[in-house]
This record gives structure tokens, C-alpha cells and sequence, in this order.
């Protein structure tokens, strides 16, 4: 083993809260929802049964409705914000209201294929909470066609300018005074700003004055939007746990019809005049105009569209390291703020195993290779700027290590 891969075995033990991991100490205090999944990733490289540990604390926290939250607040940990309190969810443990891309069904069919035995009876007790979780999804944030989401970070993509105009229609004036706690712990330059942050809890406080129930954030919250990442994520999950369902030997009826439907709904996510897959702020009717790191995971989704790759060549051909999570020509693109520009490491993950299963290999390769070398020359970080590799955001990241593990450092 060498020496990079001890070192992100020892990131994720040190991470690890026992049932499950932080993305990072400090800035990222708790369990979230999809890093723990890609931490189970990488923690299925050399312990198994700690993987399976991992997703089943995080489905230990789905709601009744089915929804999984996007954080999970299981310990105290006073500096971070928004905590517990404001989210007032009224959970045990307490959780956020809303939920993260579902990459579950995906990670756990990988998981299960690295050792079928150990996961044989840990994977048919997920199975049904996978199901409700994905019913959830279709049945509740898919009623306009696409997968819709209620808050930035609900996409995971938090201040992506895809979300920019949906925001405009947001007003943070009126908010509670609050204090951050996220610009402690790094650089302010390459976080979100005060304007948007007042907003993202402008969004928070509606959610919560509606009790989190659901209809009434779908059909009265300041912000809703079409989301081409939640929609190519949730469809390739989807696909994936209709073959977790065949091998069990479950119905997969309803899944396929959910596919169905999800698939049909996919050219509505084309802005023709950009030429892209593209979010739409649907309070407003008006396209993002915005081409990203979200629209980029089209063949994760096992869609073949030539324009789209095409976007996807010349947007990473304009950069150095990696897929860059905004078009690197866009007047809006800054290559260290946030998900304004940087190359995200797991996002690259997802989009090299899109690309392998269209069979374009080489380039899948070419997205390893550079990932690895932004590692490798810059450490463990959160993220990276694609244009000279400089390492940003917190140090030590759970997803950066466990990406390390299960995909960048596997030549
Ligand atoms: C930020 C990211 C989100 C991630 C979280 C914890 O909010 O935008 O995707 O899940 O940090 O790492």
C-alpha cells in the first residue's frame, strides 16, 4: 500500500465517528448525507462492514415520509451554523428539513458487488428504505417533471450560479440576526457571500414556519427549481436499484415506471439557447443560463446527447485539472469561490464512472489522472481550483480521501 493511500485510510478513521463520518472536523461538524455515502465508498476498499455501517446510520435518520435529511445533527457541536435549533425539525437525532442527491443505491450497489456475502442480508434490509426514499423523490419533488429542489443545498451544489436567478426572487432582509460560523474555518474570498447567505436562511426559516411539511414548501417557497444533477443523479440511482431489486428478487415495476417518467422529462432540461442541459427557476419560468458541473453528469445518467459532451470537452479542455463546476468561459465562473468554478474531486468520481459505461474510456482515464495529480500535489482538501491546482476549502475530506481510495488512486 502506499503511502497516500495510509494517509486517506487514516483521514476517514480519524473522521469516523463510529457509526458514522464527518466530512471534516471544524468546518463540517456532523453527518452529511452524501459524504457519508461516497465515505462508505471508500471505507468498502478495506473495511466492509464499516461501509454498511455507514449507510445504515444514515437511513436510521429517514423521516417518515421517506425523505433522508441532509444533515444529521447526532452530537452537539456548538460551532457551527445553522444548528439544530434553527432547523427545529423536531427529529431524534435532530436533523436538517431537507434532503442531498440520492448517490445511496448507487454506492450500495458497488458496495454489495466488492463482497456479495458480507452484504447479502445488510443490503435487503436497506432495500426497502432505498425504495422509500426514491418513492419520496418521484412522488413528492418530481411533480413538475424534472427533480426539483427547495433550497441550494438541497443540490449539494450550494452557491452554484445555477441557482442565481432563483435566489433573486429571495428576500434575506428579513431574517433573524444569526452569526456564520463557516468563515472561521476558511477563507471568506472563497466562501458564499453575506447577501446569499441571508438568503439560503431566508429559504431555511419558510421551511421551518411550514412545519416541513411538504406540500406546502412545493407550492409556496421563495425558491424552486429544476435541477439537471438531482434529476441525472436520482435517474442513474434509479437504474441501480433495479438490479439491486432483480438480484433480491423484488418487483421492480414501480421503479420502472418512475424511470419512466423521470427519462421523458429529461429534454425539458434543454435550453436550446444556451445548447445545454441547463436549471430553471420555476417561481420565475426563467432558465439559469448557466452550463455546470450538474448538466456535465449526463452520461452518469446513461443519456448520450453529442451536444452535451461536446460542452462537457470544452468547458474541461479550458481548465487544467479535472471538471470544473462551472463553465470556465462564463462571466460567472471564479475557479475558488465555492461551486462557482473549482473542480470537485467525487464530482469527478461520478462523472469518470458516466463516462466508463458510455465506453469512452480514455477519457475517464484522462479525469482520473488529473485527479489524481491534484491529490497528490495538493493534499486531501475539499476541493481544487482547476486552473492551477491550488487546494481550497477544509483539509483532511472525508469524500476527498475515500474518492482517493475507491477511484483516483487506483491505477
Ligand atoms: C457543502 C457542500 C455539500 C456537502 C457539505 C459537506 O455544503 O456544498 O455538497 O455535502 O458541504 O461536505
Amino acid at each position: 500500500m502506499n503511502s497516500l493511500d495510509n494517509t486517506a485510510r487514516e483521514i476517514l478513521e480519524r473522521n469516523d465517528k463510529g457509526r458514522y463520518t464527518i466530512p471534516t472536523s471544524g468546518l463540517y461538524p456532523y453527518q452529511w448525507n452524501w459524504d457519508s455515502v461516497l465515505a462508505a465508498w471508500g471505507f468498502a476498499t478495506f473495511d466492509i462492514d464499516r461501509a454498511w455501517t455507514e449507510l445504515e446510520t444514515l437511513f436510521n435518520s429517514q423521516w417518515d415520509s421517506g425523505m433522508v435529511p441532509h444533515i444529521i445533527f447526532h452530537e452537539d457541536s456548538p460551532g457551527y451554523f445553522p444548528g439544530p435549533d434553527i432547523w427545529d425539525t423536531g427529529q431524534t437525532p435532530p436533523t436538517s428539513g431537507i434532503s442531498q442527491p440520492p448517490v445511496a443505491a448507487t454506492v450500495a450497489a458497488k458496495v454489495w458487488e466488492m463482497d456479495r456475502q458480507a452484504g447479502a442480508e445488510r443490503i435487503r434490509a436497506l432495500f426497502p428504505k432505498m425504495l422509500a426514499w426514491h418513492r419520496w423523490y418521484h412522488t413528492v419533488r418530481c411533480v413538475h417533471g424534472p427533480a426539483t429542489i427547495t433550497h441550494p443545498w438541497e443540490s449539494g451544489r450550494d452557491n452554484c450560479p445555477d441557482w442565481d436567478i432563483g435566489m433573486e426572487g429571495v428576500d434575506g432582509s428579513g431574517v433573524l440576526p444569526y452569526e456564520r460560523c463557516d468563515t472561521r474555518h476558511v477563507d471568506p474570498e472563497r466562501r458564499p457571500q453575506k447577501e446569499e447567505y441571508d438568503k439560503y436562511v431566508a429559504i431555511l426559516e419558510f421551511g421551518r414556519n411550514c412545519g416541513w411539511n411538504d406540500q406546502a414548501i412545493m407550492e409556496n417557497s421563495p425558491f424552486l427549481m429544476t435541477d439537471p444533477a438531482m434529476t441525472f443523479i436520482l435517474l442513474r440511482a434509479d437504474r441501480d436499484l433495479i438490479d439491486i431489486a432483480r438480484a433480491l428478487g423484488e418487483d421492480t415495476t414501480e421503479i420502472e415506471g418512475w424511470m419512466a417518467d423521470l427519462s421523458a422529462a429529461v429534454p425539458s432540461l434543454w435550453n436550446e439557447e444556451l445548447g445545454s442541459y441547463d436549471a430553471r427557476d420555476l417561481r420565475r419560468g426563467k432558465w439559469a443560463n448557466n452550463i455546470s458541473s450538474g448538466a456535465f453528469l449526463h452520461f452518469y445518467a446513461g443519456i448520450r446527447n453529442p451536444a452535451m459532451d461536446k460542452r462537457i470537452l470544452d468547458a474541461w479542455d479550458a481548465v487544467t485539472y479535472g471538471i470544473p463546476s462551472t463553465d470556465p468561459k462564463a462571466d460567472r465562473f471564479e475557479p475558488q469561490r465555492y461551486w462557482r468554478g473549482p473542480s470537485w474531486p467525487f464530482m469527478n468520481a461520478l462523472i469518470a464512472i458516466g463516462l466508463k459505461d458510455a465506453g469512452l474510456n480514455l477519457l475517464a482515464e484522462r479525469l482520473r489522472r488529473e485527479t489524481e495529480a491534484l491529490i497528490r500535489q495538493g493534499g486531501f482538501y475539499e476541493y481544487f481550483d482547476p486552473t492551477n491546482g491550488a487546494p481550497c476549502g477544509g483539509s483532511d475530506f472525508t469524500w476527498t480521501a475515500a474518492i482517493w481510495l475507491a477511484w483516483a488512486g487506483r491505477t
